[in-house]
């Protein structure tokens, strides 16, 4: 299972950075709303959980089900009204960046946020890091910082803001980063309620307020020229896409752990890079391959601590539980 859903988000993550960076990046007459393609990503998603939690019960059931779990538990659904308000500031924030970073600048700066899932560890779990993770913490931010010299340089050619993309990048890291661990905290944690049922509780938040977002954001440009204006057939792609890739992160969430997230993602940035180099003409400095080189070693770096703890404590007959082995 967890091979599985390393290999699957290996290749869906590569995917999405290239297509939500073309779908943002090509030349077209008319450029969709990215605050209507964020609104359409929750309807989607919130159709397929509903599909998927209809699979599990009769019809009749179904609806109780819905009754029950969301109507009649108002406090449990809002529990998760915290994470779903975050993950729609975070998808905007990340269309902003790919508008202005290029995919394999895009992929790596993102990856800060496993070390913003850790701080938050660290405040909200309240536990330590050791001296490797701080290491691996300090690294990463070498290379990222690396990564984004290059990314200077050839934005400005472009006449993009790399500046504007990388604060959206960070901001949106960090939002993941808590919004991670706390969805995590809810699943694990509280009253059995199954992983799909949990997105329709999130989706009843998200589903409002990306549509609110849309009108805050870019009413003149909906009423002027209706909500799906510039979608085609990359842009209804770039969608799909991104509401299969949320769902694939509620899965790792839930089945997988951290570790496999991780190396996912890192395997993920170079196939991206290789990907960006045929699509986009990307060519990379020795700078940028520097910096690229640190993230991944820091990733690595990170990961590798974590597995030696869980297979020393496998080895000591312990088992270490899920809220331990995340935060090892
Ligand atoms: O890990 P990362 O921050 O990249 O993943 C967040 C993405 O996963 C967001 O697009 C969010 O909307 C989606 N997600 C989801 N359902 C969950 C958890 C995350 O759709 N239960």
């Amino acid at each position: 299972m967890k091979t599985a859903i390393l290999i699957w988000l290996t290749l869906q993550n590569s995917i999405h950075t290239l297509l939500i960076r073309y779908s943002r990046a090509r030349e077209v007459d008319a450029m969709f709303v990215s605050t209507v393609a964020v609104w359409l990503t929750e309807v989607i998603k919130c159709v397929i959980c509903l599909f998927l939690v209809a699979q599990e019960e009769t019809p009749r059931r179904f609806v109780h089900a819905l009754k029950t779990q969301i109507l009649e538990q108002p406090y449990d659904t809002m529990k998760v009204c915290i994470p779903a308000m975050i993950y729609i500031v975070q998808n905007n924030l990340f269309y902003v960046a790919a508008s202005h970073l290029d995919a394999a600048t895009f992929m790596i700066t993102s990856q800060l946020k496993i070390f913003t899932a850790a701080i938050f560890t660290v405040i909200i779990l309240r536990r330590s890091l050791n001296r490797t993770q701080w290491f691996a913490l300090a690294v990463l931010f070498a290379g990222v910082s690396l990564v984004q010299l290059q990314g200077t340089k050839s934005k400005e050619i472009a006449g993009e803001s790399p500046f504007i993309g990388f604060v959206a990048v960070v901001v949106a890291c960090c939002l993941s980063g808590f919004a991670g661990i706390y969805f995590e905290k809810i699943l694990k944690g509280s009253a059995p309620v199954s992983l799909w049922m949990r997105n329709v509780q999130m989706a009843v938040f998200a589903i409002p307020s990306s549509f609110l977002a849309i009108y805050m954001q870019d009413a003149k440009t909906v009423n002027e020229y209706g909500l799906l204006y510039g979608f085609d057939s990359i842009v209804w792609l770039t969608v799909l896409w991104y509401g299969i890739g949320g769902l694939s992160v509620a899965v790792c969430i839930k089945y997988a752990d951290n570790i496999a997230k991780n190396f996912a993602t890192s395997v993920a940035i170079v196939l991206s890079t290789i990907g960006s180099m045929f699509l986009f003409d990307f060519i990379p400095s020795l700078t940028f391959l520097l910096g690229a080189a640190l993230v991944i070693f820091s990733i690595f770096l990170y990961s590798s601590h974590q597995s030696m703890v869980a297979a020393l404590s496998r080895l000591r007959g312990e088992i270490p539980s899920t809220k331990e082995a995340f935060c090892l």
